[in-house]
């Protein structure tokens, strides 16, 4: 039988930003309770709640003070049983964020530990002596900085991959292993649907060894927590995995393994950074690059024994049509494109909040409207080491993270029908034309797209089980086939925004979705700035 989340779609909520239900300006519970009939409309399975824990906010959440609390600011614990109740009902699971590989240095635990060096606590997190008066090593935070910070009340360091409010847990410890799963199974008890696991690959590092990602430990650690937790429920996990290769994605979701269901891999979000450099210093994509890197994960995993995942976007990413595609006179074309072509491939879909109606990014002019700390940070860093301000603007623009986190955009009211208070974070100005109120009275508007790709893969095994066959074009087009027992889809998209050639010999027996009109013979056809279409064929 293929397990539930092999069919499902999956939308990301970032509660910051979804609604916000009393006037404060900031996303909460409540907010999205009042939203679930507009997701079951649309037609996901689950919903990835981004981090609604108790946090002092340092990184919006990715910084937990008590895991087994909700923050004030988005309701209680009774509004997050509600939620997953409610949902229920709407035939959607909740998929709650699992942040384990820091804490925020607000936790109990982090309080305890920094009290002094016998505190029971002090083994849940990494400390080190001073090297020669120095940190231990040269090691790096993800957010800027040493990842060593000095505590004067022990004189020793500790370690953080993230912010210095972001202390790293020490998995090597058992007791901390068995604290966490303790917590995991108080959400599991509670019916979720699953977890997120964030920047999982990082558990089995081993800093003395400079080792972030895919320490030797990281599996061994997987599988007791699958054991101990999960394992035996009928629930779904990815993992956030920047550095997986398709051979180590097999290694996360190959069932005979038993640890996740699959994982997110970041490959393409390289393809438009200078190599070996930082996601900051930009070069153009290269759409023939693009490609690649899709097929590559379609061709390369063998889907007998893992499962991926496929997303543009998420919390941590820019909008894809303002990246990669046109958000202006494309905007409709070029999200729907992205749609067809990733929604019919071989995995799990995730739809990040406010791509399916095709919002944008958010152009700032100066660095007071930005909030993201990892933004921030890397333009406090780079202006001492010489760049122009308006460059670092620019970089900001076009990768920062805040892009991706402005308000859901419900309708043309003030604020976009987000808040009737002041939001955490400006709202897009394009609000008054790009919103849901306007996305649902036009049948020809990109949720529509959104909720018939989802249509096409709950009521077609093609598109959950189907081969991924490769047709062979020009750079700018990616074209390929499922194929499943007699059946035989094609799904066309070109990457780009000038008019690409096309051909295939094809007969078209059925058109399952487009974003133009179609002729009838794919022989010599000219495809139209991203257009994107999938049709069955006959076998
Ligand atoms: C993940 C999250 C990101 C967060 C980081 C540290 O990458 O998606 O938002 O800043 O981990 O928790
Ligand atoms: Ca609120």
């Amino acid at each position: 039988m293929t397990a539930w989340w092999k069919k499902a779609v999956v939308y990301q909520v970032y509660p910051k930003s979804f609604q916000d239900s009393n006037g404060d300006g900031i996303g909460d519970i409540k907010g999205i309770i009042s939203r679930l009939g507009y997701l079951e409309k649309l037609g996901i399975d689950a919903i990835w709640l981004s981090p609604v824990y108790k946090s002092p906010g340092v990184d919006n959440g990715y910084d937990i003070s008590d895991y087994e609390a909700i923050d004030p600011q988005y309701g209680i614990m009774e509004d997050m049983d509600n939620l997953i109740a409610k949902a229920k009902r709407h035939h959607i699971r909740i998929v709650m964020d699992l942040v384990v590989n820091h804490t925020s240095d607000k936790n109990k635990w982090f309080v305890e530990a920094r009290k002094n060096k016998d505190n029971p606590y002090r083994d849940f997190y990494i400390w080190r002596d001073p090297v020669d008066g120095h940190a231990p090593n040269d090691m790096k935070s993800g957010f800027s900085g040493s990842a060593w910070q000095y505590d004067e009340k022990t004189g020793q360091y500790y370690f953080h991959l993230f912010a210095p409010g972001q202390p790293d847990l020490n998995w090597k410890n058992p007791k901390l292993r068995q604290t966490i799963y303790d917590m995991m199974n108080f959400w599991l008890d509670k019916g979720i649907g699953g977890f997120r696991m964030d920047v999982i690959e990082l558990i089995g590092k081993d800093p003395d060894k400079k080792i972030r990602e895919n320490g030797p430990m990281l599996h061994p650690y997987i599988q007791e927590m699958n054991k101990n937790t999960f394992g035996n429920r009928d629930v779904m996990t990815v993992g956030e995995t920047w550095n997986a290769t398709p051979k180590i994605a097999e290694e996360y979701s190959d069932p005979a393994r038993h640890e996740l269901s699959m994982v997110f891999q970041f490959e393409d979000q390289g393809l438009d950074q200078q190599p070996g450099k930082e996601k900051w210093d930009l070069r153009p994509l290269n759409l023939g690059e693009l490609k690649k890197v899709l097929v590559k994960w379609q061709t390369k995993l063998d889907f007998n024994h893992a499962w991926n995942s496929l997303f543009w976007e998420n919390h941590d990413i820019p909008r894809v049509i303002s990246r990669w595609g046109n958000d202006k006179e494309y905007r409709v074309q070029s999200a729907k494109m992205f749609a067809i072509v990733l929604h019919l491939m071989h995995g799990t879909p995730y739809i990040y909040n406010g791509e399916e109606i095709g919002m944008t990014n958010y152009p700032v002019k100066s660095i007071d409207e930005v909030e993201d700390i990892e933004s921030i940070n890397m333009y406090k860093e780079r202006l001492a080491q010489g760049y122009s301000k308006d460059e670092l603007i620019h970089a900001i623009n076009v990768k920062g993270r805040d892009n991706a986190r402005t308000p859901m955009q419900w309708s043309d009211d003030a604020e976009a029908g987000f808040t009737t208070g002041m939001p955490w974070l400006h709202v897009n100005p394009n609000y008054v034309d790009i919103n849901v109120k306007n996305a649902l009275a036009d049948h020809n508007s990109i949720f529509y797209t959104y909720q018939k790709l989802i249509k096409l893969r709950h009521e077609n095994d093609i598109v959950v089980n189907g081969d991924f066959e490769l047709v062979s074009t020009d750079d700018n087009v990616l074209a390929y086939y499922r194929v499943l027992g007699n059946e035989r889809w094609l799904v066309v998209a070109n990457l780009s925004s000038k008019q690409e050639r096309f051909t295939s010999t094809d007969e078209i027996q059925r058109i399952l979705i487009s974003n133009y009109d179609l002729p009838e013979t794919l022989l010599g056809m000219t495809l139209k700035p991203y257009e994107a279409f999938a049709v069955a064929v006959k076998k």
